[in-house]
């Protein structure tokens, strides 16, 4: 009999060690490590299946995706389902998560393909009830409440699907692991052996992954290195907007969002994503920009708020949502040093409307007109969008695709745009264009002259 070996492994990043730490060497994150006894893949002792590259047909690995009647979705895979590939797709609980895979599925179905939707957080009859709230209860759809890896396996063996959505990967268990589910053995083991499945017959699989803050729940991290694609699903509670963002593809672009509304018919496309992050916009107040940003492939107007308020602290407050902390850091640094604003004495407080997070350096020019015209309560034009990014010695840089975000703000209405200087083909946009190549340039045109 093999001897079964213990390692120590981090529910954050998948780290194995050799001991229990109370701090993972590999992440630094506390508290994340537990006891894993090995996983005996009786597999492995067969040895593997060499296959030379020119034996391989295209029937074997065909790369004809699938799309879905829902071209958020569509988007986001990278124009659709690719035929044996992994899925994850994480989130908060409670953001949606069931719900787009059910009406994912729901619509592969009614397209063609033979879908499996296996829950092991409800009973088949609480899916059914939501089936009907969504309209879809009609759909060729198989269902199935298991959450026995064993038997899963067994089933999709025998039926091959030609997609199976896994909701979620935290409930599923082998029976040949010690461990109790949602434990990162139990995590991996089940990730591996949907993921090999997936390889195997031909299957696509998605997989849903709860993120937890709490150590209690294995973060679906691990799995993350096992999958072809990653999404994450993101909004804001309050918010009916939801977010399907692909931080890692391997059949198409990373970073392409599909925008959804959560309503009481369950999640509709937002195929104008700009006029619906632009909609609450209170024009005229002080404060408050429209930042021309970039998403995967696609322009998106989001409306970037600011507050600046007189501190009674010593360290006065920073808050960000929706933006890089560090990156707020240095634009309040920037400003101080290159034009001479200084923001010692004030809290800050940042705002990416309606739940979009930015990651893009173009915004950081919104982001500093955001935070003087909070602090010098003058609104600039209602009718400008901004984009720009800001270097360390105060000059702005041109940004990539800069003809792509004016064309969406002419499209949305806007008539002006600041821009850094050197973007040459903004000319036949349609919008009056500000040029300026340096942050106190901009500052100086803008606001005019400014008391520190
Ligand atoms: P759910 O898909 O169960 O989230 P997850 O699987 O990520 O945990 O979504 C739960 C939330 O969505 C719940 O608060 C109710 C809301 N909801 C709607 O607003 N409309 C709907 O049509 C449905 C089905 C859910
Ligand atoms: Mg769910």
């Amino acid at each position: 009999m093999a001897k079964t070996s213990v390692t120590f492994t981090c529910s954050a990043c998948g780290a194995t060690h050799k001991k229990w730490a109370g701090k993972c060497d590999a992440c630094d994150a506390w508290n994340t490590i537990s006891e894993e006894v090995a996983l005996q893949d009786p597999r492995s002792a067969a040895g593997g299946r060499a296959i030379s590259l020119s034996d391989l047909t295209t029937t074997d690995a065909p790369l004809t995706r699938r799309g879905s009647g829902i071209e958020e979705l569509n988007r986001v895979l990278g124009g659709g389902l690719v035929p044996a590939s992994a899925i994850l797709v994480g989130g908060d609980p409670g953001i949606g998560k069931s719900t787009l895979l059910l009406q994912a599925a729901a619509d592969f179905a009614r397209g063609g393909a033979e879908v499996m939707y296996i829950t092991g957080e409800e009973a088949a009859a609480q899916v059914r009830m939501r089936a009907a709230r969504l309209g879809i209860s009609d759909a060729p759809l198989q269902l199935a409440a298991e959450t026995n890896l064993r038997d899963i396996i067994a089933t999709l063996d025998k039926t091959r699907p030609d997609l199976a959505v896994i909701d979620s990967i935290q409930t599923m268990w082998s029976d040949q692991i010690g461990a109790a589910p949602g434990s990162v053995s139990q995590v991996r083991a089940a990730a591996h052996d949907l993921t090999s499945l997936a390889k195997r017959r031909g299957i696509s699989v998605i997989l849903v992954g709860h993120v937890t803050k709490d150590g209690q729940i294995a973060g679906p991290r691990v799995v993350e290195h096992m999958v072809d694609t990653v999404l994450y699903f993101e909004g804001e509670r309050g918010h009916q907007f939801r977010i399907l963002r692909a931080v890692k593809n391997r059949f198409g672009p990373a970073d392409e969002i599909g925008v959804f509304e959560m309503t009481g018919q369950g999640l509709e496309e937002v195929t104008n994503p700009s006029a619906l992050f632009l909609s609450d916009r209170e024009v005229r107040t002080p404060g408050s920009v429209v930042f021309a940003g970039i998403e995967g492939t696609r322009p998106v107007l989001v409306e970037i708020q600011a507050l600046v308020a007189q501190s009674p602290l010593a360290t006065p407050r920073r808050s960000v949502v929706g933006w890089d902390g560090a990156r707020l850091a240095m634009i309040l640094a920037v400003l101080e040093a290159r034009c001479g604003i200084a923001f010692a004495g004030f809290d800050v407080y940042l705002n990416v409307a309606g739940g979009l997070r930015i990651g893009e350096p173009a915004a950081d020019l919104a982001v500093a007109a955001a935070l003087i015209s909070a602090r010098q309560d003058i609104a600039l034009p209602p009718d400008a969008a901004v984009f720009g990014e800001i270097s360390l010695s105060g000059g702005l840089r041109p940004v990539a695709q800069a003809d792509a975000r004016a064309r969406e703000a002419r499209k949305l209405g806007f008539a002006q745009a600041y821009a850094p200087e050197g973007l040459k083909s903004l000319e036949d946009t349609g919008l009056r264009i500000h040029r300026s190549d340096t942050l106190k340039g901009f500052i100086d045109s803008v606001f005019g002259d400014i008391e520190a």
